[in-house]
C-alpha cells in the first residue's frame, strides 16, 4: 500500500488509546507557555533546543528529562491544558476511548497537592467526553523507584477520589524494581475496588512478567515485549486472553529494540496474543495513536486484516462495558468491510 492510502486507512480506523501517561503528552510549545506563566526558566533556551535534547540510550534517560518537564505543572490549570491539549490532538486521529495514567507522585513530591493534579486532569477528560466523545477510564500509577511505603501514601491520598479513578498502574525505572516491590500495596489498592495494571518486560526481564501476573494479580501488562522469550508465558497470555499494551516507537525511541523491523507485535498476533498499539509517551517519542500504528504497519508491512485486529483487540483489552466494546468493534468492522 502507499504511505499516502495507509495513512487515510489508519486514520478512519476508530481507535482505543489505553497506554498513555499524561505527563508523557506534554509538548515542549506548550511547556514553553505554561513555564512562562509560572515564572519558571527552562534549562533550555527554546523549543528546538528542548526538541534536540529528546534522544535517548535507555528509559532511565527519557525519565530524567520527562520528570524534569512535569515540574513545570503547578496549578490545576495546567493539568487541565495539557490533559485537554491531548484530547484535542487524539481526538483529530479518530481515537474515540482513551484509559490515561497519571503519576502523582511526580507532582505530590514537590509538593503539588493531589486535589490540584486529579481536579485538572478530571475535568478536561468530562470536558472531552461531553464535547468531543472521547469516553475516559483513568489510571493511577505508582512510580516503582520509590518505596512501597510511598505507594501506600498514594493510595491514601486517592481515596477521596475513588469513583474518578478505575485502576493503579507501575511505571518508572523497570530494572532493579521488580513488580514483587509492591505486592501489598496493589493487594490493598484491589481491596478498594482498584482494577490492576503494571509496566512489566519493557526493559526488564521475563520475570517480571510472572511477577506482575502472579504476585500483582494485574488484568493488563504494560509493554510485555520479553514475553516471547517463555513459551510457557505466552501460552498463558493466550489462554487467559491477558492484553499487551505495546508502544512500537517508544521501543525505538527507548533502544528497546534496535529498529522498527524488530518490534515482535506481529509475532504476538500470529500467535493470538491480545496484543495491542499505543503511544505512551507521543510528545518524545516523535507520535501519537495514527503514527504509532502507521510507522508499525509500515516496517512489518500489516495488511488491513493485521490491522483490524490491533483495534479490536484495542476495544477488547478496555474496560468498557461489555455494550460498548461490541459497538465500538462493529464500527470497526464496518469500516474495514467498506474499503474493501
Ligand atoms: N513513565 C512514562 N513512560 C514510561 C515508560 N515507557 N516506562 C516506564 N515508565 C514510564
Ligand atoms: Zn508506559
Amino acid at each position: 500500500m502507499q504511505s499516502t492510502e495507509l495513512k487515510k486507512v489508519i486514520q478512519g480506523i476508530p481507535k482505543a488509546e489505553l497506554h498513555l501517561h499524561i505527563e508523557g503528552s506534554f509538548e515542549p510549545e506548550l511547556m514553553f507557555k505554561i513555564a512562562k506563566r509560572n515564572n519558571i526558566v527552562l534549562d533550555y533556551d527554546s523549543i528546538d533546543s528542548l526538541k534536540k535534547a529528546y534522544k535517548f540510550n535507555n528509559l532511565q534517560e527519557f525519565l530524567d528529562l520527562y520528570y524534569t518537564g512535569a515540574q513545570v505543572l503547578i496549578h490545576e490549570q495546567d493539568f487541565y491544558d495539557l490533559t485537554w491539549a491531548y484530547l484535542t490532538k487524539v481526538h483529530s486521529q479518530n481515537v474515540v476511548h482513551v484509559e490515561v495514567f497519571f503519576d502523582p507522585q511526580t507532582h505530590t513530591d514537590r509538593g503539588v497537592p493531589f486535589d490540584v493534579v486529579i481536579n485538572g486532569i478530571h475535568k478536561a477528560l468530562e470536558k472531552g467526553e461531553r464535547e468531543l466523545h472521547i469516553s475516559y477510564k483513568l489510571i493511577m500509577s505508582y512510580l516503582r523507584h520509590l518505596s512501597e511505603a510511598e505507594a501506600f501514601k498514594t493510595l491514601e491520598s486517592s481515596l477521596p477520589y475513588k469513583d474518578w479513578i478505575d485502576g493503579i498502574g507501575l511505571d518508572s525505572s523497570e530494572l532493579g524494581n521488580p513488580p514483587s516491590k509492591f505486592v501489598n500495596v496493589f493487594e490493598a489498592s484491589a481491596a478498594h475496588g482498584y482494577k490492576l495494571v503494571a509496566h512489566a518486560g519493557e526493559e526488564g526481564p521475563v520475570d517480571y512478567i510472572w511477577e506482575a501476573l502472579d504476585l500483582l494479580n494485574v488484568v493488563r501488562i504494560d509493554h510485555g515485549n520479553r514475553c516471547l522469550d517463555d513459551e510457557v508465558l505466552v501460552q498463558r497470555l493466550i489462554d487467559e486472553k491477558i492484553p499487551l499494551t505495546l508502544c512500537p516507537q517508544s521501543n525505538v525511541a527507548l533502544n528497546v529494540i534496535d529498529k522498527m523491523e524488530d518490534h515482535p507485535v506481529l509475532k504476538m498476533l500470529d500467535k493470538g496474543i491480545l496484543a495491542t498499539i499505543h503511544s505512551d509517551d507521543p510528545a518524545y517519542f516523535g507520535g501519537y495513536m495514527n503514527e504509532n500504528y502507521y510507522e508499525t504497519a509500515k516496517a512489518l508491512h500489516l495488511n488491513n486484516s493485521q490491522l483490524q485486529q490491533l483495534a479490536i483487540n484495542a476495544f477488547e483489552a478496555s474496560w468498557l462495558t461489555r455494550e460498548a466494546k461490541a459497538k465500538h468493534i462493529a464500527q470497526v468492522n464496518s469500516y474495514f468491510n467498506s474499503l474493501d
